[in-house]
């Protein structure tokens, strides 16, 4: 199996519900490793840059709404198959159809305050890890 990276958020209700400690440890306890890790609020720019292959879907303006309301913790997560790890760990988009024990059937109340977003392929990882963060912010873990 390949080590890869991905880039996770953990959302504006999440931090508000104060779920930054327990996604973490579901993080961890996958085997996946935190290898950069930033606090911020997302502006209506930046939050529409890193969602722009949704521009023209109905519920996009929510989207950016919702993403720029409260604080967000961004990180790239590390590990054997980190993208589907990941995904595997967040459930599905919406809540309701999450597996038990997946970090949105637990921690997510509707499919627009879902809790986290996790790159969906190696190639958006990509994309997404630059788009928050220089390559000398991410650190060795070996
Ligand atoms: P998407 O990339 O389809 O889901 P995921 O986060 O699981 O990769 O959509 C991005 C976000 O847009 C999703 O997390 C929540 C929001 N969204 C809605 O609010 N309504 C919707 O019907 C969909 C599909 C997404
Ligand atoms: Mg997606």
């Amino acid at each position: 199996m390949a080590v890869e990276r991905t880039l996770s958020i953990i959302k504006p209700d999440a931090v508000a519900k104060n779920h930054i400690g327990e996604i973490y440890a579901r993080f961890e306890a996958a085997g996946l490793r935190v290898v950069a890790s930033k606090m911020m609020r997302l502006s209506d720019v930046v939050a529409g840059g890193f969602y722009a292959e949704h521009k023209e879907r109905p519920f996009f303006p929510a989207l950016i709404e919702f993403m720029t309301s409260g604080p967000v913790v961004v990180q790239v997560l590390e590990g054997e198959n980190a993208v589907a790890t990941n995904r595997e760990l967040m459930g599905a988009t919406n809540p309701q159809e999450a597996e038990a024990g997946t970090i949105r059937a637990d921690f997510a109340s509707s499919i627009d305050a879902n809790a986290v977003h996790g790159s969906d392929s190696t190639t958006s990882a990509a994309r997404e890890i630059a788009y928050f963060f220089a390559s000398s912010d991410i650190c060795d873990r070996d």
